[in-house]
Protein backbone atom coordinates (compact mmCIF):
# COMPACT_ATOMS: atom_id res chain seq x y z
CA UNK A 1 0.00 0.00 0.00
CA UNK A 2 0.93 3.28 -1.08
CA UNK A 3 2.92 5.06 2.56
CA UNK A 4 1.93 8.49 3.66
CA UNK A 5 4.15 11.09 4.82
CA UNK A 6 2.79 13.66 7.37
CA UNK A 7 5.22 17.05 7.25
CA UNK A 8 4.67 19.23 10.27
CA UNK A 9 5.81 22.87 8.62
CA UNK A 10 4.97 25.94 6.73
CA UNK A 11 3.70 25.70 3.34
CA UNK A 12 5.25 28.51 1.99
CA UNK A 13 8.94 26.63 3.38
CA UNK A 14 11.10 26.01 0.16
CA UNK A 15 12.47 22.73 2.55
CA UNK A 16 8.75 21.48 3.03
CA UNK A 17 8.04 22.40 -0.59
CA UNK A 18 11.14 20.19 -1.43
CA UNK A 19 10.22 17.39 0.62
CA UNK A 20 6.38 16.88 -0.58
CA UNK A 21 8.49 17.06 -3.96
CA UNK A 22 10.82 13.98 -3.34
CA UNK A 23 7.48 12.47 -1.40
CA UNK A 24 5.69 12.78 -4.83
CA UNK A 25 8.72 11.66 -7.12
CA UNK A 26 8.87 8.01 -4.52
CA UNK A 27 5.03 7.52 -5.36
CA UNK A 28 4.07 8.61 -1.21
CA UNK A 29 1.38 10.35 -0.38
CA UNK A 30 2.37 13.51 1.49
CA UNK A 31 0.27 15.69 3.74
CA UNK A 32 1.19 19.01 5.50
CA UNK A 33 0.54 20.02 9.12
CA UNK A 34 0.99 23.68 8.77
CA UNK A 35 0.50 25.26 12.32
CA UNK A 36 1.97 28.72 11.19
CA UNK A 37 -1.73 30.60 11.88
CA UNK A 38 -3.59 27.83 13.67
CA UNK A 39 -5.97 28.06 14.14
CA UNK A 40 -7.28 30.17 11.88
CA UNK A 41 -7.71 27.82 9.07
CA UNK A 42 -7.01 24.49 10.13
CA UNK A 43 -9.44 22.72 12.59
CA UNK A 44 -7.91 20.19 15.29
CA UNK A 45 -9.77 17.77 17.28
CA UNK A 46 -8.15 15.38 19.63
CA UNK A 47 -11.08 13.24 21.32
CA UNK A 48 -10.75 10.10 23.77
CA UNK A 49 -13.82 8.63 22.41
CA UNK A 50 -13.49 7.55 18.90
CA UNK A 51 -16.80 8.45 17.75
CA UNK A 52 -18.75 5.17 19.10
CA UNK A 53 -16.13 2.94 17.73
CA UNK A 54 -14.40 0.85 20.20
CA UNK A 55 -11.24 1.47 19.38
CA UNK A 56 -9.20 2.68 22.23
CA UNK A 57 -7.04 5.86 22.02
CA UNK A 58 -7.94 9.28 21.01
CA UNK A 59 -9.25 9.88 17.64
CA UNK A 60 -7.46 13.20 15.71
CA UNK A 61 -8.47 14.87 13.30
CA UNK A 62 -7.00 18.07 11.25
CA UNK A 63 -8.69 19.90 8.58
CA UNK A 64 -7.19 22.39 6.56
CA UNK A 65 -8.82 25.17 4.40
CA UNK A 66 -6.78 24.21 1.70
CA UNK A 67 -7.45 20.23 2.04
CA UNK A 68 -10.65 20.27 1.14
CA UNK A 69 -11.64 16.17 2.01
CA UNK A 70 -9.54 17.18 5.24
CA UNK A 71 -5.81 15.56 6.19
CA UNK A 72 -6.64 11.58 7.19
CA UNK A 73 -4.40 11.76 10.57
CA UNK A 74 -4.72 8.19 11.13
CA UNK A 75 -3.34 6.73 7.69
CA UNK A 76 0.14 8.67 8.32
CA UNK A 77 2.63 6.49 8.86
CA UNK A 78 5.42 8.39 9.59
CA UNK A 79 5.87 12.18 10.58
CA UNK A 80 8.66 14.57 9.72
CA UNK A 81 8.85 17.68 12.00
CA UNK A 82 10.31 20.66 9.75
CA UNK A 83 9.32 23.12 12.25
CA UNK A 84 6.72 23.61 15.10
CA UNK A 85 4.98 26.81 13.62
CA UNK A 86 2.79 29.11 16.00
CA UNK A 87 2.79 33.49 15.61
CA UNK A 88 3.74 33.46 18.75
CA UNK A 89 3.71 38.00 19.89
CA UNK A 90 3.15 39.50 16.24
CA UNK A 91 1.11 42.07 18.04
CA UNK A 92 2.95 44.80 18.27
CA UNK A 93 0.11 47.81 18.48
CA UNK A 94 -1.24 47.85 22.40
CA UNK A 95 0.39 46.04 25.55
CA UNK A 96 -3.42 44.54 25.35
CA UNK A 97 -2.90 42.92 21.76
CA UNK A 98 0.58 41.69 22.69
CA UNK A 99 -0.51 39.96 25.64
CA UNK A 100 -3.67 38.30 23.84
CA UNK A 101 -1.47 36.93 20.42
CA UNK A 102 1.27 36.17 23.40
CA UNK A 103 -1.51 33.67 25.23
CA UNK A 104 -2.92 32.46 22.21
CA UNK A 105 -0.01 31.51 20.56
CA UNK A 106 1.27 29.83 24.05
CA UNK A 107 -1.84 27.75 23.47
CA UNK A 108 -1.91 27.22 19.92
CA UNK A 109 1.85 25.82 20.72
CA UNK A 110 0.79 23.96 23.22
CA UNK A 111 -1.70 21.96 21.33
CA UNK A 112 0.76 21.76 18.27
CA UNK A 113 3.53 20.08 21.00
CA UNK A 114 0.05 17.79 22.44
CA UNK A 115 -0.64 16.28 18.51
CA UNK A 116 3.01 16.14 17.86
CA UNK A 117 3.41 13.63 21.35
CA UNK A 118 -0.18 11.59 20.38
CA UNK A 119 1.66 10.75 16.90
CA UNK A 120 4.82 9.74 19.04
CA UNK A 121 2.79 7.50 20.18
CA UNK A 122 1.64 5.34 17.31
CA UNK A 123 4.15 6.20 14.33
CA UNK A 124 8.11 7.42 13.89
CA UNK A 125 8.48 10.93 14.50
CA UNK A 126 11.67 12.74 13.04
CA UNK A 127 12.64 14.40 14.66
CA UNK A 128 10.93 13.38 18.30
CA UNK A 129 10.27 16.53 20.85
CA UNK A 130 12.22 15.42 23.27
CA UNK A 131 15.15 15.38 20.87
CA UNK A 132 14.38 18.52 19.06
CA UNK A 133 14.10 20.49 22.53
CA UNK A 134 17.61 20.00 23.40
CA UNK A 135 18.45 22.85 20.67
CA UNK A 136 17.21 25.48 22.75
CA UNK A 137 18.14 24.03 26.16
CA UNK A 138 22.05 24.31 25.72
CA UNK A 139 23.10 23.78 29.44
CA UNK A 140 21.17 20.39 29.59
CA UNK A 141 22.66 19.47 26.29
CA UNK A 142 26.72 20.51 26.66
CA UNK A 143 26.75 18.64 30.24
CA UNK A 144 25.04 15.52 29.26
CA UNK A 145 27.08 15.21 26.31
CA UNK A 146 29.98 16.31 28.28
CA UNK A 147 29.61 13.64 30.68
CA UNK A 148 29.74 10.68 27.93
CA UNK A 149 32.85 11.41 27.00
CA UNK A 150 32.34 13.57 23.82
CA UNK A 151 34.42 16.66 23.13
CA UNK A 152 32.70 19.94 23.65
CA UNK A 153 33.80 23.08 24.58
CA UNK A 154 34.34 23.66 27.47
CA UNK A 155 31.23 25.32 29.15
CA UNK A 156 30.09 27.68 32.33
CA UNK A 157 25.83 28.57 32.54
CA UNK A 158 25.35 31.28 35.10
CA UNK A 159 24.23 34.96 35.98
CA UNK A 160 26.55 35.53 38.63
CA UNK A 161 28.93 37.68 37.24
CA UNK A 162 32.09 36.94 39.85
CA UNK A 163 31.69 33.52 38.18
CA UNK A 164 32.09 34.02 35.12
CA UNK A 165 35.22 36.40 35.13
CA UNK A 166 36.56 33.62 37.38
CA UNK A 167 36.22 31.17 34.05
CA UNK A 168 37.03 33.79 31.30
CA UNK A 169 40.28 34.29 33.57
CA UNK A 170 41.06 30.44 33.80
CA UNK A 171 40.76 30.15 29.64
CA UNK A 172 42.61 33.22 29.58
CA UNK A 173 40.41 35.10 27.93
CA UNK A 174 39.39 32.98 25.50
CA UNK A 175 35.59 33.02 26.32
CA UNK A 176 32.55 33.02 24.07
CA UNK A 177 29.18 34.52 25.53
CA UNK A 178 26.12 32.68 24.28
CA UNK A 179 22.11 32.63 25.39
CA UNK A 180 21.27 29.49 26.92
CA UNK A 181 17.91 29.39 24.10
CA UNK A 182 19.89 29.81 20.76
CA UNK A 183 18.99 32.53 18.60
CA UNK A 184 21.35 35.25 19.14
CA UNK A 185 24.67 36.76 18.33
CA UNK A 186 27.70 34.81 19.63
CA UNK A 187 30.17 37.43 20.82
CA UNK A 188 33.80 36.92 23.14
CA UNK A 189 33.31 37.64 26.86
CA UNK A 190 35.50 40.20 27.17
CA UNK A 191 35.32 43.44 29.41
CA UNK A 192 32.68 45.10 26.86
CA UNK A 193 30.25 42.13 27.25
CA UNK A 194 30.57 42.66 30.60
CA UNK A 195 29.91 46.71 30.85
CA UNK A 196 26.91 46.06 28.33
CA UNK A 197 24.89 43.18 30.29
CA UNK A 198 25.78 44.04 33.89
CA UNK A 199 22.11 44.29 34.63
CA UNK A 200 20.87 41.50 32.25
CA UNK A 201 23.05 38.85 33.51
CA UNK A 202 21.71 39.13 36.80
CA UNK A 203 18.20 38.40 35.67
CA UNK A 204 19.35 35.83 32.79
CA UNK A 205 21.72 33.42 32.47
CA UNK A 206 24.27 33.15 29.61
CA UNK A 207 26.48 30.36 28.49
CA UNK A 208 29.96 30.89 28.57
CA UNK A 209 32.25 28.30 26.31
CA UNK A 210 35.66 27.89 26.05
CA UNK A 211 36.51 29.86 22.74
CA UNK A 212 37.10 26.92 19.96
CA UNK A 213 38.06 28.59 16.33
CA UNK A 214 40.28 27.41 13.08
CA UNK A 215 38.59 25.70 10.38
CA UNK A 216 34.25 25.34 10.95
CA UNK A 217 32.94 22.42 9.47
CA UNK A 218 29.03 21.44 9.35
CA UNK A 219 27.95 17.69 8.82
CA UNK A 220 24.60 16.25 8.16
CA UNK A 221 23.34 13.05 10.25
CA UNK A 222 20.43 10.93 9.25
CA UNK A 223 20.45 7.87 11.50
CA UNK A 224 23.50 8.40 13.13
CA UNK A 225 25.20 8.05 9.45
CA UNK A 226 26.80 11.46 8.16
CA UNK A 227 25.17 11.95 4.97
CA UNK A 228 26.89 15.05 4.14
CA UNK A 229 29.85 17.53 5.21
CA UNK A 230 31.66 20.64 4.25
CA UNK A 231 34.07 23.18 5.33
CA UNK A 232 32.29 26.47 6.20
CA UNK A 233 34.68 29.54 4.83
CA UNK A 234 33.62 32.82 6.04
CA UNK A 235 34.77 36.17 7.40
CA UNK A 236 36.39 34.97 10.74
CA UNK A 237 36.47 38.85 11.66
CA UNK A 238 33.27 37.69 13.32
CA UNK A 239 32.74 34.92 16.14
CA UNK A 240 29.41 33.72 14.53
CA UNK A 241 29.26 32.57 11.06
CA UNK A 242 25.50 32.25 10.59
CA UNK A 243 24.56 34.33 7.73
CA UNK A 244 28.40 34.97 6.87
CA UNK A 245 29.04 31.62 4.89
CA UNK A 246 31.13 32.78 1.67
CA UNK A 247 31.66 29.18 0.68
CA UNK A 248 31.15 25.24 1.23
CA UNK A 249 33.79 23.04 0.49
CA UNK A 250 32.72 19.05 0.54
CA UNK A 251 34.53 16.63 2.72
CA UNK A 252 35.28 13.70 4.74
CA UNK A 253 35.20 13.55 8.21
CA UNK A 254 37.78 12.36 9.85
CA UNK A 255 37.41 9.01 11.49
CA UNK A 256 37.49 9.83 15.02
CA UNK A 257 35.13 12.57 14.79
CA UNK A 258 32.80 11.06 12.83
CA UNK A 259 32.51 8.64 16.25
CA UNK A 260 32.07 11.13 18.18
CA UNK A 261 29.38 12.62 15.95
CA UNK A 262 27.47 9.14 15.86
CA UNK A 263 27.56 8.92 19.46
CA UNK A 264 26.55 12.33 20.21
CA UNK A 265 23.35 12.04 18.17
CA UNK A 266 22.37 9.07 19.27
CA UNK A 267 22.66 10.55 23.02
CA UNK A 268 20.54 13.20 21.81
CA UNK A 269 17.95 10.98 19.52
CA UNK A 270 18.45 13.48 16.97
CA UNK A 271 17.52 11.49 13.71
CA UNK A 272 18.03 14.42 11.79
CA UNK A 273 20.53 16.82 12.41
CA UNK A 274 22.95 18.80 11.44
CA UNK A 275 26.19 19.39 13.34
CA UNK A 276 28.63 22.12 13.83
CA UNK A 277 31.77 21.06 15.08
CA UNK A 278 35.30 23.30 14.97
CA UNK A 279 38.91 22.62 14.58
CA UNK A 280 40.46 24.46 16.99
CA UNK A 281 44.06 25.58 16.20
CA UNK A 282 44.85 26.65 19.87
CA UNK A 283 44.21 23.25 21.30
CA UNK A 284 44.85 21.66 18.23
CA UNK A 285 41.57 18.83 18.81
CA UNK A 286 37.66 19.08 17.18
CA UNK A 287 34.77 20.37 19.46
CA UNK A 288 31.27 19.68 18.60
CA UNK A 289 29.67 22.88 19.21
CA UNK A 290 25.94 22.78 17.76
CA UNK A 291 22.77 20.26 17.12
CA UNK A 292 20.09 21.66 14.91
CA UNK A 293 17.49 19.21 14.45
CA UNK A 294 15.86 21.07 12.08
CA UNK A 295 19.15 22.52 10.41
CA UNK A 296 18.52 24.19 7.22
CA UNK A 297 19.30 22.26 3.79
CA UNK A 298 18.04 23.44 0.72
CA UNK A 299 21.20 25.91 0.26
CA UNK A 300 23.14 23.14 1.66
CA UNK A 301 21.58 20.76 -1.56
CA UNK A 302 22.83 23.75 -3.66
CA UNK A 303 26.38 23.94 -2.15
CA UNK A 304 26.90 20.42 -2.18
CA UNK A 305 25.31 19.18 -4.83
CA UNK A 306 22.88 16.47 -3.23
CA UNK A 307 19.49 16.21 -3.23
CA UNK A 308 19.05 16.16 0.58
CA UNK A 309 15.33 16.42 0.61
CA UNK A 310 15.54 12.73 -1.41
CA UNK A 311 17.96 11.78 1.26
CA UNK A 312 15.54 12.40 4.16
CA UNK A 313 12.14 10.77 2.55
CA UNK A 314 14.35 7.91 1.78
CA UNK A 315 15.84 7.88 5.37
CA UNK A 316 12.09 8.47 6.04
CA UNK A 317 10.98 4.80 4.04
CA UNK A 318 14.60 2.78 5.78
CA UNK A 319 12.57 4.16 9.31
CA UNK A 320 9.54 2.20 8.52
CA UNK A 321 11.01 -0.62 6.75
CA UNK A 322 13.22 -1.52 9.66
CA UNK A 323 11.14 -0.14 12.83
CA UNK A 324 13.90 1.65 14.06
CA UNK A 325 16.13 5.15 13.68
CA UNK A 326 19.42 3.93 13.84
CA UNK A 327 21.25 2.32 10.68
CA UNK A 328 23.94 0.93 13.10
CA UNK A 329 21.53 -1.32 14.29
CA UNK A 330 21.33 -3.26 11.32
CA UNK A 331 24.15 -2.33 9.55
CA UNK A 332 26.96 -4.14 10.72
N1 LIG B 1 32.44 27.87 21.77
C1 LIG B 1 32.46 28.57 20.64
N2 LIG B 1 33.62 29.01 20.12
C2 LIG B 1 33.65 29.73 18.97
N3 LIG B 1 32.57 30.07 18.26
C3 LIG B 1 31.36 29.67 18.73
C4 LIG B 1 31.23 28.90 19.93
N4 LIG B 1 29.93 28.65 20.14
C5 LIG B 1 29.27 29.22 19.12
N5 LIG B 1 30.11 29.84 18.25
C6 LIG B 1 29.76 30.58 17.02
O1 LIG B 1 28.46 31.15 17.16
C7 LIG B 1 27.53 30.56 16.27
C8 LIG B 1 26.19 30.34 16.95
O2 LIG B 1 26.33 29.53 18.08
P1 LIG B 1 25.49 28.22 18.27
O3 LIG B 1 25.99 27.52 19.48
O4 LIG B 1 25.51 27.46 17.00
O5 LIG B 1 24.04 28.79 18.60
P2 LIG B 1 22.64 28.73 17.82
O6 LIG B 1 21.89 27.64 18.46
O7 LIG B 1 22.05 30.07 18.08
O8 LIG B 1 22.93 28.45 16.38
C9 LIG B 1 28.19 29.30 15.79
O9 LIG B 1 27.76 28.95 14.51
C10 LIG B 1 29.67 29.67 15.82
O10 LIG B 1 29.99 30.44 14.67
MG1 LIG C 1 24.11 27.07 15.49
Amino acid sequence: MKKTIGIVGQKQDGHVQSLLQACRQKGLQAYVFDFTNFPKYNLLTVSSSSGGSSVAGPAISFDDITELAGIPVKDCDLLLVRNLGSSIGLATDTAEAVRHSTQAGCGALALEHSFIRLMQKHIPVINNLTAARFHSAKAWLFFLLHSQGIRVPGTLVTNDPARARAFVKELAGRVIAKPNASGAEVVMADEAFFGRNKEILLHRPFIFQQYVSGRSFRAYTLGGLIISAGEIHFDRSYVDWRERVQRVDPCLVEPAVADQLTKAVRTLGLAYCGVDFEYDQYTNQSYLLDFNPSALFTGWSQLVNLNMAEKIVEYALWVLEHKTYWYDEIVQ
